[in-house]
């Protein structure tokens, strides 16, 4: 008989659909102690929240947060609204002694994050930041072989995150659906929303980031605002770049918008060591692209490799189908919940933490800083 483990969630949105389905897939794929029972939704709007409870499949609907908080039933609080609620509601669940899973960006700023973590250290509650690339499996085999050294010394580290769906002047800010446009509700614009991934995973690859030098644009200055039915001054980062460096002696090229015209979700990330490089690309998420300099020459090249064996060596992917049968973006969701219950039964800490996402949040924080200053900033 499985331990049953009651999840609150708040958030109906992109997030709120993800993560239910994750919920509801991992004990259908993975051997665990607990089984996740999705009991309560939590959202204001409550005719589509009950749309939602009823298409996701939760037990019931909440439409004050506070309240499913306080609830004794509830093992864990899921936090998948807009980053301006993620503080409040991450400190309520851990005075509540609820485990808390967040969305990321941690926080709107480091200043919030540093509450958040010092809100679930103080509490003792276990916490994890849904930074879901991690386990998309080639890029926790990208992890595998960086930690086995085969790359040899590390220089590069180069990621991007491009989209194109704020060129439109005529796209409003704030309220529902548009609240990333709002820094007020954001924290920062493409920084926070697309860079913080690309910073999680490359930390977690390749080590921390000791400096940055950013350039970041807003283009479009002006834009009305849903929820005060003004045209405002916009305040997000529609675009952002920045050059750092990492402790290892890497060099780091990062880049982030919204306006780049055709892209809709590219997030790439290449590492060039010494002795080898890697290529990721989330439009093609289950290849691993690997050149190995110490291949024949003749035969040296790019790799491309089809990252679905399910006889153990492809991370993950012995919880799914047949070789050679692929998953996709909705999967690492799944993965990563399923590393926390696993990591509950064992007691070991599930990555990223809170503690883990402020430091990502920090360099979020240089990088606005040094977009404003035109200045170097140590992390
Ligand atoms: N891990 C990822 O890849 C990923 C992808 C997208 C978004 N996110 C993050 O997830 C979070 C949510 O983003 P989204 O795309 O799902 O947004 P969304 O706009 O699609 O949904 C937001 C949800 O929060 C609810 N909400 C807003 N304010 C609320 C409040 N005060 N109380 C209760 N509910 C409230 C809205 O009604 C909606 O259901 C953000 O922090 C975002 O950065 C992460």
């Amino acid at each position: 008989m499985k331990k049953k483990l009651n999840v609150g969630i708040i958030g109906y949105g992109f997030m709120g659909r993800a993560h239910s389905n994750a919920f509801r897939q991992v004990n259908h794929f993975f051997d665990l102690e607990h089984e996740l029972v999705l009991k309560v939704a939590s959202a204001r709007n409550a005719e589509r929240l009950e749309a939602f409870r009823e298409k996701a499949g939760w037990e019931e609907a909440e439409t004050d947060w506070r309240k499913m908080i306080e609830r004794d039933d509830i093992d864990i609080i899921d936090i998948a609204a807009p980053n301006d609620w993620h503080r409040d509601m991450a400190i309520a669940a851990a005075e509540a002694g609820k485990m808390i899973w967040c969305e990321k960006p941690l926080a709107r700023n480091g200043e919030e994050g540093r509450e958040m973590v010092k809100a679930v250290e103080k509490a003792g509650v276990r916490n994890m930041v849904w930074y879901n690339y991690r386990r998309v499996p080639a890029v926790t085999l990208a992890k595998m072989i960086v930690d086995s050294g085969r790359l040899g010394k590390i220089y590069h580290y180069r990621a991007n995150f491009l989209q194109d769906w704020t060129i439109s002047e005529d796209l409003p800010q704030g309220g529902e659906g548009l609240w990333r446009l709002d820094v007020n509700a954001a924290g920062s614009g493409v920084t926070g929303d697309l860079l913080a991934h690309c910073i999680d995973t490359a930390i977690w690859l390749n080590g921390n980031i000791t400096r940055v030098t950013a350039r970041t644009e807003t283009f479009v200055k002006e834009r009305h605002h849903n929820l005060t039915g003004q045209v405002e001054p916009v305040g997000i980062d529609d675009a952002s770049m920045f050059l750092c460096d990492f402790a290892n002696g890497s060099l780091g090229l990062f880049e982030a918008t919204r306006y780049a015209r055709g892209h809709k979700a590219l997030y790439t990330l290449e590492i060039n060591g010494a002795n080898a490089s890697i290529r990721w690309d989330l439009h093609d998420l289950h290849r691993l692209e690997y050149f190995d300099h110490g291949d024949e020459s003749a035969l040296r090249g790019w790799r491309s490799i089809h990252i679905t064996d399910a006889g153990g060596d492809h991370p993950y992917m012995d919880h799914w189908w047949v070789p050679g049968l692929q998953i996709g973006y909705e999967h690492s969701f799944t993965h990563q919940v399923a590393d926390f219950l696993s990591d509950l039964e064992t007691g070991a800490t599930t990555q990223p933490d809170f503690a883990d996402a402020l430091i990502t949040q920090d360099v979020c924080d240089a990088v606005i800083s040094s977009g404003q200053s035109g200045h170097w900033v140590e992390v």
